[in-house]
């Protein structure tokens, strides 16, 4: 039996003409599959059962999440990060974080090749014009789709874990109870294996670092001088607050990507929907972010149900109360995240920490930080335990998203995504990025052009 590749032709731009035989028709469901054809990569999938086939290109435009991992909802397909849908032509047609009467911008489309359709059992595709108004008859051979090529990553620079700037920061290694009196760590950072020692109360590293410290908890290293000092966090240090550890945690995502994650509250309903994401909350309302040096803070205030006060039990309080939430950012990766009931007096404080350890591995660190109702200062232990173990849930939410986002850092040119109102503490994220990455490099540039003046 005869076998042919694609029924093609280049053309004297560099664009490909022509018909690619993508796979063949009883493959292709309602589940996305990816397919590749004149070397770039789609999904194909029929947005109802045994309708005809939609191929749409394999990225969301959102947050570039391989769309393979979509499914279809009311004959669209929405992408599982933020909910975002797209009819058979690639139109965003829903931006959940928007509101009812918000209206996707034409930017949020994804591209779809100039044309898909089934001919004898399978799906071909022309990615672009092509003067064949059909594909060819298959006739006595069979069709041999080439193979799924790597998703196209973002055009600019994108801030990875060994993205050289990082040399001048503070790193969380190791939690201080991972690192005892006379005992030593090894870890990874930056690409690079450290060892630290604690000898008689000092921490010192094996390879030459700028710095070793303790602080909130944390053992922390510099391998050059930090552009910026550690986050200050009262309640570490604040005997009014339940102090608890999740077990650290290790994500194939680069530390950019889990930073912006932390920051964005746009996801909840589509990731968390089985804890913290109620599905009617969806809507994102406007909100600042302040600059500071070296990051920025964001205060929003919320309304929430908090059935967990027993004032509410008690009719003291309504069911529906305020709370203020309050994120931090220091470059590049150290996160507070702290939510104050208003009505209760109750705060519960996440510092989110990540140490960048190879270029798709990162350690994370999350303590909760817990002051009870009235300012109460001791949590009781199995509280303190059912909060951990929810926020080991919501994190493993996240953990299995960053999983498929297929991301070799967060992008740091604000077209290379679409950025939404809700998008703005990701923005931000992204801004504060690219200065330190471009601090560092001057720095950098410095401090060589002195050493060859002085040689
Ligand atoms: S909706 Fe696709 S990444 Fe946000
Ligand atoms: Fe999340």
């Amino acid at each position: 039996m005869a076998i042919s590749r694609t029924a093609s032709s280049r053309t004297r731009t560099g664009t490909t003409s022509g018909w690619y035989p993508v796979a063949r028709s009883d493959e292709v469901g309602t589940t996305p599959r990816s397919v590749g054809a004149a070397g770039q990569a789609y999904v194909v999938v029929r947005l109802r059962p045994g309708a005809e086939v939609t191929a749409l290109s394999a990225r969301c435009p959102h947050r570039l999440v391989p769309l393979a991992t979509a499914t279809v909802v009311d004959c669209r397909l929405q992408c599982p990060y933020h909910g975002w849908q797209f009819n058979a032509e690639g139109r965003c047609v829903e931006i959940p974080s928007l509101g009812a009467d918000g209206a996707p911008p034409p930017r949020a489309d994804v591209s779809a090749p100039w044309a898909v359709e089934e001919r004898d059992g399978w799906v071909w595709l022309a990615p672009d014009r092509t003067p064949a108004a059909r594909p060819p008859r298959t006739g006595a051979t069979t069709p041999v789709p080439e193979p799924v090529p790597a998703l196209p990553g973002p055009r600019g620079p994108v801030f990875g874990n060994l993205d050289p700037a990082l040399e001048h920061a503070w790193h969380p290694i190791a939690l201080a109870g991972e690192l005892l009196e006379g005992g030593y760590a090894q870890v990874r950072l930056l690409g690079r294996t450290w060892t630290v020692h604690r000898r008689d109360g000092a921490l010192v590293a094996e390879r030459p670092a700028w710095g070793v410290a303790e602080r909130h908890g944390v053992i922390w290293l510099a391998p050059a001088e930090p552009q910026h000092d550690l986050l200050d966090v009262p309640e570490t240090t604040d005997p009014r607050f339940t102090t608890a550890w999740l077990l650290p945690a290790r994500s194939i995502s680069p530390a950019g990507p889990l930073a912006d994650n932390f920051l964005d509250v746009a996801h909840f309903p589509f990731v968390h929907a089985a804890t913290i994401g109620a599905a009617d909350e969806q809507e994102v309302p406007p909100y600042d972010v302040t600059a500071e040096p070296g990051g920025f803070t964001s205060v929003q205030e919320q309304w929430f149900d908090n059935p967990a006060d027993p004032g509410v039990a008690r009719g003291e309080r309504p069911l529906r109360q305020r709370r203020r939430a309050t994120y931090v950012h220091r470059a590049p990766f150290q996160l507070v995240l702290r939510l104050e009931e208003l009505d209760t007096g109750a705060v519960k404080t996440l510092l989110f920490l990540l140490q960048p350890e190879d270029g798709d591995s990162t350690r994370i660190y999350t303590c909760l930080l817990l002051r009870g109702v009235d300012g109460a200062a001791v949590i009781p232990k199995d509280v303190v335990a059912a909060e951990v173990a929810f926020e080991e849930a919501v994190l493993a939410e996240d953990l299995a998203q960053q999983a498929v986002m297929d991301s070799a850092g967060l992008p740091l040119l604000l077209r290379d995504e679409l950025h939404v109102r809700a998008d703005r503490l990701g923005v931000a994220l992204r801004r504060t990025l690219a200065d330190f990455a471009a601090d560092c490099a001057a720095a950098d540039q410095a401090a060589a052009l002195q050493q060859r003046a002085t040689a």
